[in-house]
């Protein structure tokens, strides 16, 4: 009898053990920045006991009081300041949501279940929970910083931010037509003294490429894992202009232009003046000499018809007049 009775209360001290133990063990949550978080009580109820008996309360790891249900109502008065109005309980699973959540709330989160017995409050359940905190930095942002006069230097940064926490590697990829390299870089980072977001940025400066380098450049922003890389949009620089210009080649063809008309215009007058010279002479001897050809090299497309009307009715002496009057 009395062994028995030991016994019994021996068993079902290593059940209650048990059961704290596995019931005590921690459960991770990640939330993000200004969101909302979940704080789980995993609490079963294997008794079906009514939350009218219970005593359900969650703290911080400085042992302030998020939120507390006594006997069935909630009760603010041992509620900290920074969580008033932050919170809420969803009785069905057991979960306190932490509304706006910042990167300070970050830590260990417990809650606790007592049942109210007639000899007093008796611990039945806990669950802790470690918070952390992130958010997604923006998508990086490549951005030319205006040269430094008289140096051909390209200057660019790369910036991205509000993100927590800390990124692991930021850094330009540096694509060539054959080649993609990373260079070098250092990573600057702020952070904001309320919100404890970081602003990161690199900065890469080169000389401007040479004629047979295209070059574009891509920022690659790799946060803490398990969140995804970040790639900008690229930038693109084109080559060099070669060093005798476009338009001194321009310059060039106009001047080549400008002589060439001028001689036409030349050549033109020098047939008009011999041909009239030559009209009158006709007038006076119907014998014609082969007229000369100076400018033979450059076709005036109107002075070949008429030389060839000339041959075809070369006799006739109407002609004469026409193309007299036509000049
Ligand atoms: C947090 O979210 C609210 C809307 O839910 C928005 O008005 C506020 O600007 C956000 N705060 C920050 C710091 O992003
Ligand atoms: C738990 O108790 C409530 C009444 O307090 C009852 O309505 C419900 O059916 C019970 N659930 C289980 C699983 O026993
Ligand atoms: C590029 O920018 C950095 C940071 O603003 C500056 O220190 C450096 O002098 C700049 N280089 C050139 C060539 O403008
Ligand atoms: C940078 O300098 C080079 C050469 O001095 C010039 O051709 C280029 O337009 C400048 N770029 C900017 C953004 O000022
Ligand atoms: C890229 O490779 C081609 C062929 O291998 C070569 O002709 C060219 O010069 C290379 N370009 C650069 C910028 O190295
Ligand atoms: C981060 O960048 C934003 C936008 O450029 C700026 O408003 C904010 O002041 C920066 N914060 C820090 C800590 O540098
Ligand atoms: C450079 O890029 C332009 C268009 O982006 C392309 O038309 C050109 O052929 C490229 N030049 C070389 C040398 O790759
Ligand atoms: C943060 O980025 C991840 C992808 O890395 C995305 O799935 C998630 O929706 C983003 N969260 C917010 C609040 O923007």
């Amino acid at each position: 009898m009395d062994l028995q009775h030991t016994m019994g209360l021996y068993s079902t001290l290593l059940v209650m053990a048990l059961l704290l133990s596995g019931t005590t063990a921690t459960v991770k949550r990640r939330a993000h920045f200004n969101d909302t978080a979940d704080l789980p009580c995993q609490f079963t109820n294997p008794q079906n006991i009514s939350l009218s008996e219970l005593v359900v309360f969650w703290q911080d790891q400085e042992k302030l009081v998020l939120y507390e249900q006594y006997l069935g109502k909630e009760k603010p008065d041992n509620v900290d300041a920074k969580y008033v109005s932050r919170t809420s309980f969803d009785r069905e699973n057991w979960v306190l949501h932490l509304h706006r959540v910042q990167i300070k709330d970050q830590g260990l989160y417990q809650c606790f279940i007592h049942h109210k017995r007639p000899k007093g409050l008796v611990h039945i359940h806990q669950k802790n929970c470690d918070l952390s905190v992130f958010a997604n930095f923006s998508q990086p942002e490549i951005k030319q910083i205006s040269n430094m006069t008289g140096r051909s230097d390209i200057n660019l940064t790369c910036s991205s931010i509000r993100g927590y926490p800390e990124p692991k590697e930021m850094y330009f990829l540096y694509k060539t037509e054959n080649a993609t390299t990373k260079p070098g870089v250092f990573m600057e980072k702020s952070q904001d003294n309320g919100t404890e977001l970081y602003n990161v940025s690199i900065s890469l400066s080169f000389l401007v490429p040479h004629e047979t380098n295209n070059v574009s450049l891509i920022c690659v922003l790799q946060p803490e894992p398990p969140e995804t890389e970040l790639h900008s949009e690229p930038f693109s620089i084109g080559p060099k202009p070669i060093d005798s210009p476009r338009t001194d080649r321009n310059h060039i063809l106009q001047i080549a232009g400008f002589t060439l008309l001028s001689l036409v215009i030349v050549c033109w007058a020098v047939l008009l003046l011999k041909k009239l010279i030559r009209l009158m002479r006709e007038k006076q001897q119907p014998d014609r000499s082969h007229e000369g050809h100076e400018c033979e090299t450059i076709r005036v497309e109107e002075e070949e018809s008429q030389k060839t009307e000339e041959r075809v009715e070369g006799q006739a002496p109407e002609r004469s007049d026409e193309e007299h009057s036509a000049l």
